[in-house]
């Protein structure tokens, strides 16, 4: 007996169910595609400086500039054009101290770039990260106790003041990132007493202590100076614990949540999702950026369609935004012109 013989399908096997049908033609699979990445909700994070600092391509982020004001106002209106409506804000300011002084300075970088952005092309979703690692001179999210950990309480008092004076500045949305317990609803309380209350809260719900930030740290100079971030952000073995911090988040009155990092959490993504009333957001950071770019520099990968690949994997996930540094390379492919 021949090999063919002996491989003939047996009459067992039931075969009148075919996958492959609907995978025939690329008109087929297209009819059949459930999933999509829209341009619509797509979010491109842009860094920010101060006069005195390096503007510039960041080496650990090949294609991703830190810009002056006037330089990211020139950046969002290309990115307008391409169809992108949103972008997340990072500030880098000249002047650090240990509480972050300048973050809520009226004429602070992020401040500024908020009213220059809004004034130019007032359509651009303006999103600010709120933090303090950018700010202060230790590296940490937050003011210190005499241990040298976060004063969680503290902390709120100096993320309301600078979520304030980004609303005075004229932003859409306020993206707390520090992981303080209660500051959804000290945010929200602060912006309400003082009439901001259509001022949307973007909540880093789920946001757990990573290696995937490494390039973001050098982009945003925000490395810790001792220590590092795990008493405030999440440990990364927990998924119980990240419910719970949406559930937190939500009955304080967050209108998003974000997931972050994205690749190694998509269960997460999907748990969030299922459990939230709000959009739910995740985060493609700084690291997973990195490593498709480092691998597609090599050869090893297609870098254009790891990208598809990447966002519409959110999107299956639950994803209903996406913040990506990929965001506006995206949409130089796939802009309906
Ligand atoms: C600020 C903040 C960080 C990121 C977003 N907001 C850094 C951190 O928590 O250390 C990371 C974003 C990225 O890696 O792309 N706290």
């Amino acid at each position: 007996m021949s090999v063919r013989e002996l491989l003939r399908p047996r009459t067992a096997i039931d075969l009148s169910k075919r996958p492959r049908r609907l995978r025939a033609t690329a008109a087929l699979r297209a009819f059949v595609r459930e999933n999509d990445v829209r341009l619509e909700s797509l979010v491109q994070p842009l860094f920010i400086t101060d006069p005195g600092q390096p503007s510039g391509e960041i080496s650990s982020m090949p294609g991703i500039f830190r810009y002056s004001v006037d330089g990211a106002v020139a950046e969002c209106r290309e990115l307008s054009a391409l169809g992108i409506n949103a972008v997340l804000l990072f500030g880098i300011p000249d002047f650090k101290d240990a509480y972050a002084s300048s973050a809520h300075a009226p004429n602070g970088v992020v401040q500024r770039a908020i009213a220059a952005i809004k004034t130019a092309i007032p359509q651009m979703i303006v999103i600010a990260d709120l933090c303090n690692c950018e700010y202060t001179d230790h590296g940490h999210c937050g003011i210190l106790d005499d241990r040298g950990d976060v004063d969680n309480d503290a902390t709120l008092e100096l993320l309301a003041k600078t979520g304030l004076s980004y609303a005075m500045a004229g932003v859409d949305i306020i993206a707390p990132s520090d992981m303080m317990d209660g500051r959804v609803a000290y945010l929200r309380e602060t912006l309400d007493a003082s009439g901001f209350t259509s001022i949307p809260i973007m909540s880093y719900a789920v946001k757990f202590a990573s290696g995937f930030y490494g390039p973001f740290r050098d982009a945003a100079d925000s490395t810790p100076q001792f220590g590092d971030r795990r008493t405030y952000q999440m440990d990364p073995p927990n998924a119980r614990e990240a419910l719970r911090e949406a559930a937190l988040d939500l009955d304080e009155g967050a209108d998003f949540l974000i997931v972050k990092p994205a690749l190694a959490y998509m269960d997460l993504i999907r748990a969030v999702a299922e459990i939230s009333d709000v959009p739910v957001a995740c985060y493609n950071v700084s690291g997973e950026y990195a490593m498709v770019k480092a691998a597609a520099r090599n050869g090893w990968i297609d870098e254009d369609r790891v990208i598809d690949e990447t966002l519409v994997g959110f999107v299956r996930a639950g994803a209903d935004i996406i913040i990506t540094y990929f965001a506006k390379s995206y949409a130089q492919r796939h802009a309906k012109r």
